[in-house]
């Protein structure tokens, strides 16, 4: 089938580039030409695993074709999927002027029959304003539907190739046949809606997830205070079948590029509509308000942060990325160094990154060179880089005692039989 996929962010290129390893023909489109020169050269801008291989297989067998031009781009497209950006705007929704822009760039170049998929994160009611646009600019049939995407960072091309479930927002029989053909060799349960539960689905389960992150970071702190342990109360909830014990380990707030926008996002839409955002609103606010008090106790527990030298360990937002936006250490360095601590950070693959955010002498080379001599260390991301050292690894290099596991990922009587002073999120 001839796909083109509109946007080359993150969703954007994985999906092109999956889409092209099953035989496709893909033009992946976008309007930055300086990122489709590199991206035409098999260099992905950002760290994703398996992502350039699979880009770079994509453009060796002729499958995967980068471009600025929507004429070459839409002409023959069977199907177009549109995965541009949806940041928030100042009210708090979702902003469609991406989206808006590639309705209104792809229509003049529309052949009949076109499938035009929405991948982007956008409120249902999304089509009709989409359908308005494409309209004004061709006389051609066209089918709009909703495709959302459940991938996360780090693991995006396994979710994309083995996800949980396809969902196809869809009413019209051949369309819908034609998606199920396109999707055939991605396993996962199929589920055929409306465009607006697909889109509704979409938020909501983006939204329930951080909900569930944020519920039992409460239960967290309501831990530190009576002697409960977060890891023993979640083993004993989790086995109830209704509540399961995946996905909820506590830890410093969710971040990324998708939960805290999409959470405001939709008790933004919640309030459009004239519905309540209470619970939203309060999730956020839970979330944003996190750390900063995770931080006054720990600042408790290590005797204050002044004139101390602190190793911050993980920069992303989470293992398997580079992706810094709405990362905790965003907020934590900024406040460690108001304390008056001396912070050395080191990330696996968000150091260059971080470099551009912070001042670069803060960033340092190795996990050694951050540890080394540190009075305090703070594991903020769980990479297999620092979660398979042993107690004995920091207690040796370390001029300190104190170790901030921000993650629970360690095991707290091994560091404290080490002489180590342990400090986990959930445990007094
Ligand atoms: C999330 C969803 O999981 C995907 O299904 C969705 O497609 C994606 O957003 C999106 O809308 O594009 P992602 O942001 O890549 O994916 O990352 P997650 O692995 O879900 O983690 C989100 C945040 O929650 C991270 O900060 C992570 O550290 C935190 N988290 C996650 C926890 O604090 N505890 C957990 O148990 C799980």
């Amino acid at each position: 089938m001839n796909v083109t996929v509109i946007g080359t962010g993150f969703v954007g290129v994985v999906t092109a580039g999956v889409f092209a390893h099953f035989d496709n023909d893909v033009f992946a489109l976008d309007v930055l030409a300086d990122k489709i020169n590199s991206l035409s050269k098999g260099e992905v801008p950002f760290y994703e695993p398996k992502l350039s291989e699979l880009v770079g297989e994509g453009i060796a067998k002729g499958k995967l074709t980068f471009t600025t031009d929507y004429t070459t781009a839409i002409k023959d497209a069977d199907v177009i999927m549109i995965s541009v950006g949806t940041p928030s705007a100042a009210d708090g929704t979702a902003d469609l002027k991406y989206l808006k822009s590639a309705a209104a760039s792809l229509a003049p170049h529309l052949k009949d029959g076109t499938i035009v998929a929405i991948k982007s994160t956008v409120p249902p009611g999304t089509n009709q304003i989409v359908r308005e646009i494409i309209e004004k600019s061709t006389s051609k049939n066209f089918h709009l539907v909703s495709l959302p995407e459940f991938l996360k960072e780090g693991s995006a091309v396994d979710d994309t190739m083995h996800p949980d479930r396809v969902v196809i927002g869809a009413t019209d029989k051949k369309v819908i046949d034609l998606l199920l053909a396109l999707h055939e060799p991605i396993s996962g349960t199929r589920i055929i809606v409306s465009p607006e539960s697909a889109q509704m689905a979409k938020y909501a389960s983006n939204a329930y997830l951080a909900q569930r992150i944020t519920f039992i970071n409460q239960v967290a702190n309501l831990c530190e205070k009576n002697g409960a342990n977060i890891d023993e109360v979640t083993k004993v909830m989790g086995a109830d079948s209704r509540i399961g014990s995946h996905y909820w380990y506590p830890g410093l707030g969710y971040g990324g590029s998708c939960f805290p926008k999409d959470v405001k996002e939709l008790a933004a839409y919640s309030l459009s509509i004239n519905e309540g955002d209470g619970l939203f609103v309060k999730l956020d606010e839970l979330n944003d308000t996190r750390i900063p008090k995770l931080m006054n106790k720990f600042e408790e527990k290590v005797g204050g942060f002044e004139g101390k030298t602190v190793a911050v360990l993980g920069l992303s937002f989470k293992p398997n990325t580079d992706d810094m936006r709405e990362a905790p250490a965003l907020k934590v360095i900024p406040i460690l160094q108001q304390k008056g601590a001396e912070v050395r950070a080191f990330d696996p693959k968000a150091n260059a990154i971080a470099r551009i955010m912070f001042d670069p002498a803060v960033i340092v080379d190795s996990l050694d060179e951050a540890v080394r001599n540190s009075d305090i260390v703070m594991v903020l991301v769980e990479w297999p880089e620092f979660t398979t050292k042993q107690p004995e690894y920091f207690k040796h290099i370390m001029s300190g005692n104190y170790f901030i596991d921000a993650r629970n990922q360690f095991n707290r009587r091994e560091f404290e039989n080490s002489g180590l002073t342990y400090i986990g999120i959930g445990q007094s």
